[in-house]
């Protein structure tokens, strides 16, 4: 059997260590480089600084053939193809910064023994201009499709394999598809330019699903239909999908609200105003103002309240807080005189950082204590377990819910006396 390929890793963030251990567990050798040394050092003894399920067996399991390095010389000389996964965060205008890419790009060289494979969403053209610059270095584009709590799945099981490459890299790309032939997943080859717009696209598209939905819940509310059944009803339907039609508070995440914003920007930057987008993001934030304006129906002004919120995570089964709702949330409550407690069950020492030691409480019937009001923002499975009809309304002042994303027993919490909103029901 020939050797199995080296592959490089170039920042070691989410996406990147999710991406270095599943190589390794298919068997290749990876290293792996961040700039961060405590990181480097972290990994090096086998632990893994984020919450996403699956990867700390993964890491552990494979050490012999993960290479943690904060030296670029040791993947170049070791690797050809060096997958990019640094983040791209948005700047103030929208556009994603790619001021680490760039970095990446300067301490790589212009080699053409190796090939950039960008697995970083980057607006489309970004491939193109990095060959015009670097035009000795291969070029292939890679998105990746990885939701955070089941990354590890994903990347095992995809549901297709994008691969991006110009002509002149055409025998990096084939290199590249080779590494993902035991996963037996559909492939689609295509240029570069389409590879970019296909994960810019698939994002929106399915952030434009969840705008939608809301919208809907919002007008079944005043019309007296049940979004769930709505949705359900909808969902059958093969050309729609059950998928990303559940109502909520809203979409966050380190990619949602970044890739939307993006792709509007970037069609802006063109002279096309995407009204879609537009109003696929307005309809989010709209969301938000909507969660606060039912707390504000039962208990009037919020000045002085206690509200509590339960989950911080932009949504279960990881520790991200990146554009959480729950911390937008936060900041408008208290910018409405509320005192605000949270609790999260993985995400809280996250969350501190941001809101400070005195919001965080230990557990949720600590967030609960006197609390006028409890607004769900995550469907951790442990809140549905909590004593409602118990403890829970002993505890609180005011036995009001706002459940942000219809995950609790709507029937057995009014029969217990509490006065429970959904969304679109
Ligand atoms: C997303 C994409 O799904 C993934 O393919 C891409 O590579 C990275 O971005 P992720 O950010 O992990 O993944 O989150 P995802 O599971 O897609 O959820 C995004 C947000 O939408 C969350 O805040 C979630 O709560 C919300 N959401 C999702 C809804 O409000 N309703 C839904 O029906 C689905």
């Amino acid at each position: 059997m020939p050797e199995k390929e080296p592959i490089g890793v170039i920042g070691v963030g989410w996406v990147g260590l999710v991406t270095a251990a599943c190589f390794a567990e298919l068997g290749h050798e990876v290293y792996a480089r961040d700039i961060v040394p405590e990181k480097v050092e972290v990994l090096r003894r086998g632990e893994v600084p984020i919450h996403e399920p699956g990867l700390p067996d993964l890491v552990r399991a494979n050490s012999q053939r993960l290479h943690f390095t904060t030296d670029i010389d040791e993947v170049l000389q070791n690797t050809q193809l060096l997958f990019c996964c640094v983040d791209t965060p948005p700047t103030y205008s929208g556009d994603a910064d790619l001021s680490r890419i760039e970095a990446v790009l300067d301490s790589v060289g212009n080699s053409d023994d190796h090939a950039l494979v960008m697995k970083s969403t980057v607006p489309v053209g970004t491939g193109r201009s990095i060959r015009r610059r670097s035009d000795g270095l291969g070029y292939v584009s890679n998105p990746e499709f990885l939701q955070e709590g089941s990354a590890v799945r994903d990347f095992m099981h995809p549901t297709r394999v994008v691969v991006g490459a110009d002509d002149d890299s055409g025998e990096f790309a084939e290199r590249v598809e080779a590494l993902y032939e035991p996963l037996d997943a559909e492939l689609v080859r295509t240029d570069v330019a389409s590879a970019e717009m296909i994960k810019l696209a698939s994002n929106a598209f399915l952030a434009t699903k969840i705008s939608f939905i809301n919208e809907i819940a919002n007008v079944s509310e005043d019309l007296g239909a049940d979004v769930e059944e709505v949705a359900r009803g909808m969902g059958l339907d093969e050309r729609i999908g059950p998928k990303f039609l559940q109502a909520g508070v809203g979409y966050g995440g380190s990619c949602f609200p970044k890739d939307v914003q993006a792709l509007k920007q970037l069609a802006g930057n063109t002279g096309y105003h995407f009204q879609l987008l537009t109003a696929v993001i307005e309809v989010n934030e709209l969301q938000k103002r909507r969660t606060i304006g039912k707390l504000q129906k039962h208990l009037g002004s919020l000045v002085g309240r206690q509200i509590a919120l339960l989950g911080v995570a932009f949504k279960p089964n990881t520790d991200d807080v990146r554009e959480a709702t729950s911390l937008v949330l936060a900041g408008r409550l208290q910018g409405e005189g509320a005192q605000v407690r949270v609790y999260d069950p993985i995400a809280s020492e996250r969350a501190r950082e941001i809101l400070g030691d005195a919001r965080i409480c230990d557990s949720a019937l600590a967030a609960l204590d006197g609390a006028d009001a409890v607004v769900l923002v995550t469907e951790w499975p442990e809140f549905r377990e909590l004593d409602w009809e118990g403890g829970v309304k002993a505890r609180m002042r005011t036995p009001l819910v706002v459940d942000g994303r219809n995950f609790l027993d709507r029937e057995a919490l009014r029969d217990a006396g509490f006065t429970y909103e959904g969304v679109g029901r």
